[in-house]
């Protein structure tokens, strides 16, 4: 045995010990690391849950569970500690089968509902582990802010003009039925909101008795018209039939619309300001503050005499006869709302008198307003309601958690840094093993000779 010799069989020796080390110790860290990325990923499939949860809830229980879960009127809170603490079984079992004799639907597609097992299941994580603020958000940037309070008052002076009706007992009680029980989803004098038609219509109104006694009495399955016949009698089901069908004898305004605040989040104003620039600012400047072609927007006097509601209207519909073009089919109820409540938040600052952009055509792109950031709109593919019911200024909270954030992880935090020692270790004692292969094959000739 030679001096180099020697030296290559223990470089041999330390490099398959560095390998195996490493093997170990990458073997080791990945066992180690284990439990740390079952735990991650448990956390990943309760926020997804978490997240389509958020969504299901702003679909069909906010109408009557409110925004964030407070309640509205008699209809309870979920938001609430006692539910949180509820038996897991007991949860599931309310949402699936409702409540007997209340307002409280059944969800579950086997009770005529509208929501698998698995739905229900998320919605039971959100009761008791969901994030309030954050569904909020939602709600609202769906736009399925509550239209109007779960029950509202019709107005006195044209209930009591109802009267003079033929049958008009019959119809007051009805509008008053109507107000305490159907306003919230089939809108203010019955106009239909984003998540329920206009029962105020002609092809309704053309309708059966028979076919609409059915609807209401049982419901119509897999949506959110449940039956109500648990809730309400016979009598009060056919009262409800008559107004629906003689909607047209029955004055304008008599279940208004409450006139409350549009409902905002950071996502939904710079939605707003993004849409106000690319649709609004030509004729009404790039800040509102008007142009030759169209009135400021941005006056004191506008802003304090116009409600959320009315605004909404205007866009909408148009101004019949005047530039100002009808929106409502171009954008969701969603969008037109994140438009107002970004003009609203001018308010503060409005001045009294404005002075109008000149040239009427948002003036050149410097002096554009920029400052308003385009975010993800998830709100594209949803219908949507109307007004909040809650105030539109108390929203520092639960800011802006909108699903734009959750898609930029960079892949380097997901990455399972243990993998990669594994195949280090694995290629080192393999380029070993080769090592010592060529060696041996070369030693062969050179030592066996001289034995012979
Ligand atoms: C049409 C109105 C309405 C809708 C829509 C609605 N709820 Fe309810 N919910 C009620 C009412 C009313 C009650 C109270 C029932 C009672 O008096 O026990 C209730 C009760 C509950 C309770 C029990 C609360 C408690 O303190 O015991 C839970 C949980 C609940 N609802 C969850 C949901 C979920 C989840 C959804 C959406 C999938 C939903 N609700 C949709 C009206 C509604
Ligand atoms: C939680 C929301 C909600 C409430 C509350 C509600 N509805 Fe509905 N209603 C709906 C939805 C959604 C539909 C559409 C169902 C469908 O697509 O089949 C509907 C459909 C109807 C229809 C059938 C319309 C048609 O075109 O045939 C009638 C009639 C009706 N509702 C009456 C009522 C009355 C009366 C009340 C109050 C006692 C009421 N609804 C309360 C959501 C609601
Ligand atoms: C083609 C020009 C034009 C565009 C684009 C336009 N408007 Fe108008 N808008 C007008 C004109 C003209 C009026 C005044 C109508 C009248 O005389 O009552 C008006 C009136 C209004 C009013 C009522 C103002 C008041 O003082 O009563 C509001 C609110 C409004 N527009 C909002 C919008 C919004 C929001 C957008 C973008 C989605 C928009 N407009 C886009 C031309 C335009």
């Amino acid at each position: 045995m030679n001096l180099p010799q020697n030296r290559t069989r223990l470089f041999e020796v330390l490099a398959g010990l560095l390998a195996t080390q490493l093997i170990v110790f990458g073997l080791g860290f990945y066992m180690l690391h284990e439990p740390v990325r079952i735990a991650e990923s448990q956390t990943q499939i309760l926020h997804t849950q978490l997240d389509d949860a958020m969504t299901l809830y702003a679909q069909n229980c906010s109408v009557c569970h409110g925004l964030s879960g407070e309640g509205i009127g008699a209809t309870p809170a979920l938001n609430n500690p006692a539910l949180q603490t509820m038996a897991y079984d007991d949860l599931t079992k309310t949402i699936a089968r409702g409540r007997f004799n209340t307002a409280m639907p059944a969800w579950s597609r086997e009770d005529g509902g509208a929501l698998s097992d698995y739905q229900i299941s998320e919605l039971v994580g959100l009761v008791q582990s969901g994030d309030w603020n954050e569904t909020r958000d939602r709600v609202v940037n769906l736009g399925l802010a509550p239209l109007v309070p779960f029950t509202t008052e019709p107005d006195p002076a044209l209930l009591a003009e109802v009267a003079n009706l033929p049958d008009g007992a019959t119809l007051q009680t009805a509008v008053t039925l109507f107000a305490a029980n159907c306003v919230a989803c089939h809108g203010a004098d019955g106009l239909g909101t984003g998540i329920a038609p206009a029962l105020n219509d002609l092809l309704v109104r053309e309708k059966t008795a028979d076919e609409l006694t059915r609807t209401v009495t049982f419901g119509s399955a897999g949506t959110l018209m449940a039956g109500w016949s648990n809730v309400l009698t016979p009598e009060e089901i056919n009262a409800l039939v008559t107004l629906v069908q003689r909607w047209d004898e029955v004055p304008a305004g008599i279940l208004p619309a409450p006139n409350v605040p549009i409902a905002t989040t950071e996502e939904s104003i710079a939605l707003g300001g993004q849409l106000f620039s690319q649709n609004c600012s030509r004729c009404h400047g790039p800040e509102g503050q008007g142009t030759q072609r169209a009135p400021a927007l941005n006056v004191k006097a506008f802003l304090t005499d116009t409600g959320d509601l009315a605004i909404q209207q205007i866009v909408t519909n148009g101004v019949p006869g005047t530039a100002m073009p009808v929106w409502g089919d171009r954008m969701t109820e969603a969008e037109i709302q994140a438009i107002v409540g970004f003009i609203r938040q001018w308010e503060a600052n409005a001045p009294e008198v404005a002075v109008p952009a000149k040239g009427g055509g948002g003036g050149p792109p410097w002096m554009r307003n920029n400052n308003t950031t385009a975010t993800t709109s998830n709100s594209t593919t949803q219908q949507s309601t109307g007004q909040g019911t809650q105030s539109g200024t108390g929203q520092g909270q639960g800011q802006g958690q909108g699903q734009s954030q959750q898609t930029t992880t960079a892949w380097w935090q997901t990455f399972d840094w243990s993998i990669l020692l594994l195949i280090f270790g694995v290629l080192s004692i393999s380029f070993t093993l080769i090592f010592m292969g060529f060696e041996s094959l070369q030693r062969r000739p050179k030592t066996k000779p001289p034995e012979k």
